[in-house]
């Protein structure tokens, strides 16, 4: 097959220092496909920053610390949607009914929070599990990419992205823009208001999070990272919940095998195992 004709040499190597470096800075562990989209995403950055080759782009890593964080949020994934694996919001609705917290208010950590469809997701279920919109529920969102928190802290969407929630919900959370917002919808100020974004990285050796969670968010990052990342990862964040709170993996992400740490409760819902974690 004829070589495709690139716009910058890119060598087996250039892709080989891309997959170090973003192991190093994010615990991402980018398979042996991923050549083409981590050439198709840097050279967005190359063209850019006016530089005309690979080996020019890592001198200017190493040069420039604010690239580190473009070249972090160029390469990781962000998919996400509202209501996204829809029966673990119905599992948490039952469980905020279920766990009133007397002194204070519940509170969730969504841990890759993405563009924060995740996090909005949560709040509405918690403004509809206590019928109102205070509920007693703060919800810290984090991600290690600035750009998607720019984007979540926003709140603003495409109509697109809520098609598939009921009208009820539309009306009740989300407000339909005009003129030059025609197109889009944001969040109401009452969900925003609920929510605290900041930048995580979970790779980082300290986490700017109170022990005694009520709930962890962790879905579809740990997929991104290797058995002794996400081992770690799950061990740390366990002993932030408090003993009857709730672990929430995604869909492709098992932990039954970690029965030291954590028992399945629901489909890829964990509790800790006993002890090793806050008391409540
Ligand atoms: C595929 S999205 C998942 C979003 C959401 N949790 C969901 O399930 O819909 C993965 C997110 O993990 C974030 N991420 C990757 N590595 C991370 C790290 N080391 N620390 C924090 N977030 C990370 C990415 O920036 C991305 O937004």
């Amino acid at each position: 097959m004829a070589e495709e004709v690139r716009e910058f040499q890119y060598r087996a190597e250039d892709f080989q220092q891309v997959r170090r470096l973003l192991y190093e800075r994010s615990g991402i562990s980018l398979s042996e496909s991923k050549d083409q989209m981590v050439y198709s995403r840097l050279a967005r950055r190359l063209r850019a920053l006016g530089l005309d080759s690979f080996s020019a782009y890592f001198s200017h890593l190493q040069q420039r610390d604010d690239e580190w964080q473009e070249f972090v949020n160029a390469l990781t994934t962000n998919l996400t949607s509202f209501f996204r694996e829809n029966h673990h919001f119905e599992a948490l609705a039952e469980y905020l009914q279920q766990h009133p917290r007397p002194n204070g208010p519940i509170r969730i950590w969504c841990s890759a929070a993405s563009t924060g469809e995740e996090p909005y997701s949560l709040a509405i279920t918690a403004m509809e599990a206590f019928n109102s919109l205070h509920p007693p529920v703060r919800i810290m969102a984090s991600d290690i990419d600035t750009g998607v928190l720019r984007t979540a802290a926003k709140g603003v969407y495409p109509l697109n992205r809520v098609e598939q929630l009921s009208i009820a919900r539309k009306k009740r959370f989300f407000l339909r823009g005009k003129g030059r917002q025609e197109g889009m919808v944001r969040v109401r100020d009452e969900l925003r208001d609920l929510v605290d974004f900041q930048q995580i990285n979970l790779l980082d050796p300290r986490w700017p999070v109170e022990p005694g969670l009520d709930v962890i968010f962790c879905r579809n990052v740990m997929i991104y990272f290797d058995k002794s990342t996400q081992q770690q990862l799950l061990e740390r964040m366990v002993k932030l919940l408090h003993r009857h709170g709730l672990f929430f993996a995604g869909h492709s992400e098992s932990f039954v095998q970690a029965t030291h740490l954590v028992r399945l409760i629901g489909r890829t819902i964990y509790q800790p195992a006993y002890p090793g974690s806050c008391p409540p």
